[in-house]
């Protein structure tokens, strides 16, 4: 590659302002971690970092499919409407929409690709979005290429949402937000949201790519994510949501009515030129989704919630922001130097615990973003505290 030296310029001074500003990036190999449900503790990482709540991709019958696999080719090599679509597909969209109490579902190769195919295709240039100031990339991404106005509300402020809906006059309005989100680890006011959907006449869509299968109603015995914890499934429009994170797989999908599914079908760059998600990963998903429908797993990671808070009631980490039943617990620290250090440092003790910065959370706002999974032990939990609370004195 010889590029010219403008361009050559161009982007060395770029990657050097990241270093600068210590927010360059640069890919780790993954096996440097240990396993969260290693029982070799002389083993040298332990990942607080995963998505994996439940430890499903880990599931001895979810790796036997794998290896076991009676499929007979890699991947459809085509789209759904070309030659891609299987029976595995509907067979996956139907217990993904019963899980969701929707009329269907429609799986997309990444949840990444189920938001920008849905919100970009559900909105236009005559609409207006109304978008959540913490809402993960892909949403944004989304909105921007929907060409729609776009109304960024402050963070679950409910207040400037009904004032931002009251002064737009556009002809359709669109309500976005994250179920669980995915760095503070908070909740989406879904309860008031959806109220202020049905009385402004908005379509309601969440992103629950981290509650979905995760948390549900109190009871503990339907894990539908966010929206059955505030008990509004129905009342929302549309449901995104990722395979990869609760369900331990990979792909994404929407849960919505048939009527949406089909104009998703038909009108979603996203969903129609792009190679179908491979049929073992509906297979995978689809195996999941029972697995995770018994709610053992589910139990315990509640269990190692509740005892992480506990725990970290014997040292002091002010910058902890708890939710409660989320997994995801940030420790904010502000400077990213200081997010940087401190992350290395707990490497070095053996817990992997990522740093994130801008542009995912605001400058001067960074934080490690600690995720607990089912499978993590107690003495894991109080090993990363305690390590914690040494570094941090
Ligand atoms: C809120 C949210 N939506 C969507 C995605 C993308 O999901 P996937 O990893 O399946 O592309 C993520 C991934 O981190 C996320 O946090």
């Amino acid at each position: 590659m010889v590029l010219s030296k403008d361009n050559l310029n161009f982007f060395e001074s770029n990657l050097k302002d990241l270093k600068r500003l210590n927010l360059y990036r640069y890919l780790r190999i993954q096996n440097e971690f240990r396993d969260t449900n290693s029982s070799e503790d002389n083993l040298p990482f332990i990942n607080f970092s995963t998505n994996d709540y439940l430890g499903l991709s880990k599931h001895e019958n979810l790796l036997n499919l794998f290896s076991s696999s009676h499929f007979s080719s890699v991947s459809q090599c085509s789209s759904r409407l070309i030659s891609g679509n299987t029976p595995l597909f509907e067979k996956l969209e139907e217990i993904l929409s019963h899980h969701r109490h929707t009329e269907s579902a429609l799986i997309y190769p990444t949840g990444y690709m189920a938001n920008i195919g849905t919100i970009s295709c559900i909105a236009n240039n005559q609409t207006t979005i109304f978008s959540d100031e913490f809402n993960h990339a892909s949403i944004i991404d989304a909105c921007r290429l929907s060409r729609a106005k776009i109304e960024v509300f402050l963070h679950n402020d409910m207040f400037d949402l009904e004032n931002k809906i009251k002064k737009n006059d556009a002809k359709r309005k669109v309500i976005v937000t994250e179920g669980i989100f995915s760095m503070n680890g908070d909740m989406a006011r879904l309860d008031v949201m959806s109220e202020l959907s049905s009385k402004y006449g908005c379509i309601l869509v969440v992103d629950d790519a981290h509650g979905d299968f995760v948390i549900g109603d109190k009871s503990q015995t339907d894990y539908g994510g966010t929206a059955s914890y505030f008990k509004v499934e129905n009342e929302v429009d549309v449901h995104i949501s990722s395979l990869s994170k609760g369900l331990g797989c990979f792909g994404g999908y929407v849960a919505c009515s048939d009527l949406l599914r089909n104009y998703l079908i038909n009108k979603s760059r996203a969903f129609i030129f792009t190679s179908a998600l491979p049929d073992i990963f509906c297979e995978l998903a689809y195996k999941a989704v029972l697995l995770a429908n018994m709610g053992d797993r589910q139990k315990k990671l509640h269990k190692n919630l509740k005892y992480f808070e506990e725990q970290s009631k014997n040292y002091t980490l002010p910058g902890l922001r708890f939710t409660e039943d989320s997994p995801i617990i940030p420790l904010v620290l502000g400077s990213e130097e200081k997010s940087l250090s401190i992350s290395d440092s707990l490497l070095k003790k053996g817990y992997f615990v990522q740093p994130i910065r801008y542009p995912t959370v605001k400058r001067n706002e960074a934080q490690l973003r600690i995720s607990i999974s089912a499978i993590h032990t107690s003495k894991q939990i109080s090993g990363l505290l305690s390590t914690l609370d040494s570094l941090l004195k």
